[in-house]
């Protein structure tokens, strides 16, 4: 049997490891040294020294709002939370999904671009992920959602509208604008690309970003944090970390929050949250996961490192997404869809760049299957 013609073809059957799709002023991720730049930024300064509006200014604009620009941004974005609130009667059953992903991903298909101003529209977006996330999680319980308090900042409203914590939380609210930017942009991960692609045909930004959800959904990508919480509580405490850990990896299993495509240490972001963490501990708000988090965590990179020393494996941004999100009161259920609250900044920053590239990304594949039998004249 004939298999596929042989033209010359670069390929990459791994996944697209190592290949460069596009230049990009957003972010860069240095998988070597373990270090994020946003825009110029160490994501260890952003997220710690400013919060998520702050860090939407960056990605959409440029540079860090001074703070005139920064408090017009805040109350945009608050009353665009208003309006996404105002829509919620019109999703239908979108918000009854049992997964907030899949709920997410159908509210937002609701959004009609040809409804919403286009210098509005990256707020809306932004403003609809909270809000809808927030509601999914209400209704969940079975609880009238939460109006938008437009006064607060995106973070602490998003806190009170899941009813995780009241609005003047500030410590919870820091810890989760902390987290928010740390998540917001990170190089060409699978949902951006995904993001890149769909914008890449001149489609919209609302289409865009609920193909990025689809992307973020699996547990290899933005899915991991609920997991690795299940694993902490599966553990229990730190003396059995290493039984189960090693039982786990005997039976095939992959540790949740280890392991990263591009970094080869600790990502960078693990360490933002980790501090992060122990800021809310200095402000009297105490997680009992931290310490079996770090305990878990050194038992698993040893395991890992003695069983591959040639791949080291390290946390990765969700082995501490579990345990800030579960600190600042968010249920597990929510944490997908809060990595989503806080990337669909980066998302939207990454449809602008591609829509100004204006260059369908389009690759090839290899033909590998059966050609139709040659039929010899009669
Ligand atoms: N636990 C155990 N083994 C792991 C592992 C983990 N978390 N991550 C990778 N490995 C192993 C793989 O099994 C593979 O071994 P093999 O060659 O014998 O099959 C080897 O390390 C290389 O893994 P690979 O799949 O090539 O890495 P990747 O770059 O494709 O995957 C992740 C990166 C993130 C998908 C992977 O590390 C993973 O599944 N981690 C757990 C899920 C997670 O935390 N996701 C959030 C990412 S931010």
């Amino acid at each position: 049997m004939m298999k596929g013609h042989d033209k010359e073809l670069t390929m990459d059957a791994n996944g697209l490891e190592g290949v460069v799709v596009a230049d990009t002023e957003l972010s860069d991720v240095d998988g070597e040294r373990g270090r994020l730049v946003i825009r110029g930024h160490d994501v260890e300064q952003l997220a710690l020294q400013h919060d998520f509006e702050s860090a939407c200014a960056l990605l959409w604009s440029g540079s860090l709002p001074d703070a005139a620009a920064h408090a017009a941004l805040r109350q945009r974005l608050g009353w665009a939370r208003v309006r996404a609130f105002a829509r919620l009667p019109s999703l239908g059953d979108a918000l009854s999904a049992a997964d907030a992903m899949d709920a997410l991903r159908a509210a937002l298909a609701h959004l009609r671009v040809d409804e919403v101003a286009p210098s509005e529209l990256k707020l809306e977006l932004t403003a609809t992920v909270a809000v809808c996330a927030a509601a999914w999680s209400r209704l969940r319980e079975s609880v009238e959602p939460l109006a938008p308090d437009p006064r607060l900042g995106h973070a602490a409203d998003y806190l009170r509208m899941a009813g995780a914590a009241s609005a003047g939380d500030g410590a919870r609210a820091a810890a989760l604008d902390a987290y928010l930017v740390a998540a917001s942009d990170h190089g060409m991960n699978a949902s951006t690309f995904t993001a890149r692609v769909v914008a890449s045909t001149q489609s919209d930004a609302v289409s865009a970003i609920v193909a990025a959800i689809g992307a973020l959904k699996g547990p290899l990508h933005g899915g991991a944090p609920g997991p690795v919480l299940a694993m902490l509580d599966a553990i229990g405490t730190p003396e059995r970390a290493a039984h189960w850990i090693e039982r786990q990896l005997a039976a095939g299993q992959r540790i949740m929050g280890m392991g990263h495509r591009v970094y080869r240490v600790r990502d960078p972001r693990a360490a933002v949250l980790e501090r992060a963490v122990e800021r809310l501990h200095a402000a009297g708000v105490r997680s009992n996961r931290l310490a079996l988090a770090r305990a878990v965590e050194a038992v698993a990179v040893a395991s890992l490192g003695e069983r591959r020393p040639e791949r080291r494996l390290a946390a990765n941004v969700e082995f501490y997404t579990a345990v800030i999100l579960d600190a600042v009161g968010l249920p597990q259920a929510l944490f997908s869809a809060t990595f989503a609250v806080a990337r669909v900044a980066g998302w939207l920053a990454h449809v602008d760049e591609q829509h100004a590239r204006g260059r369908l990304i389009r690759p090839a594949s290899r033909y590998v299957g059966p050609l139709p039998e040659v039929c010899e004249a009669a």
